[in-house]
């Protein structure tokens, strides 16, 4: 790691013109880096770099554009190790899930390497006299703006699938946690991806990222992170027309009938409030669980609980700090607000004993039994290893209050009665179900939400088709 990161525009690092920012380790609030800090005239001359790069990348075969992108892959994977303790150090999450988003950056690569030229249009049939197809062209210019819970991850995520079908990128990470995406950026254009193709700004919401989506050429955003931004973004894309991508939080119902195997359930329902310490959009935060088997499945987690590593993530834990301050104050407030709201607490609740925890950013995996899905832990995205239990009685209910929040991201089903997996997975309101598996799935599935989180899909060969704009070509024979 270096002890200063610059921007990088048109295939280089360049100074920013603002004053530099320190990111810091989230386990120990250590500095860990200075970061340039963009400003409007930088973030212009960011896009601008992409827009003259537009036309060349857009009529490179799309199969020379797949090679780039594997040779990408290939490279991540090179790097794999040097990347997930990077990651690790600025996000704070577990070694070992950082090398995994490592690994699913590489196959994003890999994917949309290989699907770059297996994007066909249609031939519509319109009788001997007509000539009438489609193509898939891309937008040009398009804004990323990012969050800083998987910050690689999401980088590849949008920027493969955008690439590969002839999109160029200006990439805002989260002031949290720019260092991996910078990285990314050098190891793509070692790979021969042409400078401006990407490029990276890295800087503060209201600065950099506000002047990136106002910015006249850019044609698409593509945002993940919190709705009030989200929507706020949404705003200034309607002002100037431009369509985008929004990904926005969670607060995701895993339901278990008496029928699941319960050790399995345990296992999965562990995982999907705990990993990156909760701060997941898809994670399963409200488990509702049948009456008949609540107290089971309460006890199993329990004991994994109590079993949970809390630790920096270099030590590989089961649970590493919140990658940021303000997000600890904020989980650490839930943790009251959900003794005020008269949910049971079962274990956890506070912050570990162990002294040299304590600057960092840690809290206990922690759940609540009883809780009743119109409180406010029950409604809000937390995003920390935080786990609402809710008991129902049948089907019907289960899906009510499933379905009872503003967000519909994900869902989880735990059953082994076939018709009811697939009644329930079409009754809720979600843009993903994962049935016996919560996470079930990969970066080939399409990803996206219902309600407020969100729309668009990223993930899949759906993600390709959502980089471009149809253009309809109609001859008169
Ligand atoms: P945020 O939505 O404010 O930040 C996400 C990105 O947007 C960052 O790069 C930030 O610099 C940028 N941004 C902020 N204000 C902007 C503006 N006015 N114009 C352009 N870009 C702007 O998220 P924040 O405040 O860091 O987290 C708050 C909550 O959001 C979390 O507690 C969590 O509940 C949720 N969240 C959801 C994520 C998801 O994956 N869906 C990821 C991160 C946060
Ligand atoms: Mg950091």
């Amino acid at each position: 790691m270096r002890s200063s990161y610059d921007l990088f525009i048109d295939g280089d690092f360049v100074a920013g013109g603002g004053t530099p920012f320190t990111t810091t380790d989230p386990a120990t609030g250590a500095a860990l880096a200075e970061v340039a800090r963009a400003t409007a005239a930088d973030v212009d001359r960011a896009v601008r770099a992409a827009d003259t790069a537009r036309l060349a990348w857009a009529r490179t075969t799309p199969s020379a554009r797949g090679r780039v992108l594997l040779a990408i892959a290939a490279a991540i994977r090179e790097h794999a190790d040097e990347l997930a303790r990077l990651e690790t150090l600025d996000n704070g999450q577990a070694l070992g899930q950082a090398r995994g988003d490592v690994e699913v950056a590489a196959r994003y690569f890999e994917f949309y390497g290989g699907g770059a030229d297996k994007l066909m249009g249609e031939t519509i049939p319109l009788g001997p006299d007509y000539l009438s197809y489609t193509r898939h062209e891309p937008y040009g210019v398009v804004a990323f703006v990012l969050p800083w819970n998987a910050p690689l991850q999401q980088a590849a995520r949008g920027l493969a699938p955008a690439l590969a079908a002839g999109n160029v990128g200006v990439v805002k990470p989260a002031e949290d946690t720019p260092l991996t995406t910078l990285e990314l950026a050098r190891i793509a254009t070692d790979c021969g991806l042409p400078p401006g193709v990407l490029n990276v700004v890295t800087g503060f919401g209201e600065e950099a990222g506000a002047a990136l989506v106002e910015h006249p050429l850019v044609r698409k955003i593509a945002f993940t992170g919190s709705v009030d931004t989200g929507s706020l973004i949404m705003r200034t894309a309607s002002d100037r027309v431009i369509p985008l991508t929004l990904e926005l939080g969670g607060k995701s119902a895993n339901i278990v009938f008496p029928d699941a195997d319960l050790d399995a359930v345990a296992r999965s329902s562990w995982t999907a409030f705990t990993i990156k310490s909760g701060q997941v959009c898809s994670a399963g935060t409200r488990l509702l669980i049948h009456t008949d088997i609540y107290d089971d499945v309460l006890e199993l987690l329990v004991d994994r609980a109590r079993s949970a590593t809390v630790s920096r993530g270099l030590d590989d834990p089961d649970i590493g700090p919140l990658a940021t301050r303000a997000q600890f104050e904020k989980v650490t407030g839930y943790l009251k607000l959900g003794l005020e709201e008269g949910a049971r607490l079962i274990v956890g609740g506070g912050v570990p004993a162990d002294p040299a925890l304590r600057s960092g950013n840690f809290v206990e995996p922690t759940i609540f039994a009883d809780v009743d899905n119109n409180m406010r832990i029950a409604q809000e995205e937390i995003f920390g290893p935080v786990l609402c239990a809710i008991r129902f009685h049948d089907e019907d209910e289960a899906i009510r209050i499933a379905n009872d929040t503003r967000y519909g991201l994900a869902a989880g089903v735990w059953t082994t009665d076939l018709s009811r997996a697939h009644r329930v997975a079409a009754a809720l309101d979600s843009g993903q179900v994962y049935v016996n598996e919560y996470f079930a799935g990969g970066i080939e599935t399409p990803f996206g939400g219902f309600k407020s989180s969100g729309f668009g899909r990223e993930k899949g060969f759906e993600a390709l088709r959502h980089y471009t704009q149809l253009k309809t070509v109609t001859v008169r024979i």
